[in-house]
């Protein structure tokens, strides 16, 4: 009985730890539309590109903000282009204004558009410099201007998320080249493929199955559920950290109920 116990309680606990382990501490989203400034521009963007549930998979990150004002300079980009831009303002690092101000004259940071394997050279670096009575951020790509200036504190939770509201966006120009589609190769037409070759058959089935409504959802007890690594991600830079964390959870659950039905059979 003691034993059953014991292993009932294990399993719970991987399961509670599997649970808790998918928990974000915070949700960039919320903290943006629950600040008194106006960021759902910003806010919007980062959700339709991607970059929050990105910025909510780390555990330390200092996010530069701009106003709604500032951010209409993203206007008529693409998606592709915007996210690259828009990475540029996520420091994998926490900065607020007190860790900023004890900076010597300037410092290099590294963003979130570094880990998305586009950047060229400095393009996935900002250049922090600070002059008496101001900081500033830029493109650490030599020549840049620095012009976005740190006007406040959002919102800062020590050495977890710094929001800090910047007087414009970082866009370095030449960025714009390294996120283009690369250009399509030759078709790949099959040399052996003649005209008059017979269409397919027509009422050959597709070979893919009806999608099945499941829902893939994480509590569910069903042993061989798939875990989606094959889903088609946005190609996001951080998509092997959030793998990383779904599989750990996906492992810690698995072992859960695998202790679970062992201590109840
Ligand atoms: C984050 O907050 C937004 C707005 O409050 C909400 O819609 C969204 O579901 C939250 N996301 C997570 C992962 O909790
Ligand atoms: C940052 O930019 C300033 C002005 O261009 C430059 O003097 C400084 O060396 C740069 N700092 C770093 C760390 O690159
Ligand atoms: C990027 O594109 C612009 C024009 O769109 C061009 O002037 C510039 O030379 C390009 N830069 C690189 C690094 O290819």
């Amino acid at each position: 009985m003691a034993l059953l116990n014991f292993s009932s309680l294990v399993a719970l606990c991987f399961t509670f730890l599997a649970l808790f382990s998918r928990v974000v501490a915070f949700n960039i989203t919320k903290i943006l539309s629950d600040s008194s400034g106006d960021f759902s521009t910003f806010n919007d963007l980062l959700t339709q590109t991607g970059l929050a549930g990105d910025i909510n998979s780390h555990s330390t990150i200092t996010v530069l903000a701009v106003d709604n004002g500032a951010a209409s300079a993203l206007n008529g980009k693409s998606k592709d282009l915007m996210k690259s831009y828009l990475s540029l303002h996520v420091i994998l690092d926490y900065f607020d204004k007190k860790k900023l101000g004890s900076i010597k004259k300037s410092q290099e940071v590294t963003t979130l558009f570094q880990s998305s394997g586009k950047a060229k050279g400095k393009q996935g670096y900002l250049n922090v410099t600070v002059t008496s009575g101001n900081i500033a951020f830029g493109s650490a790509i030599p020549g840049s201007s620095l012009d976005a200036n740190l006007e406040k504190e959002v919102k800062t939770q020590p050495y977890v998320i710094s929001v800090l509201q910047v007087s414009s966006l970082i866009m370095p120009p030449d960025l714009a080249n390294s996120t283009s589609p690369p250009p399509s190769k030759a078709p790949h037409k099959s040399p052996q493929s003649s005209p008059s070759a017979a269409p397919e058959p027509a009422g050959s089935p597709s070979k893919s199955p009806p999608s099945k409504k499941s829902p893939p959802s994480a509590d569910g007890p069903s042993s061989n559920d798939q875990p989606a690594a094959d889903s088609p991600s946005e190609g996001s830079a951080a998509a092997p950290a959030i793998h990383a964390k779904s599989s750990t959870s996906i492992l810690l659950l698995s072992l859960g109920l695998l202790s679970l039905a062992w201590s109840l059979a």
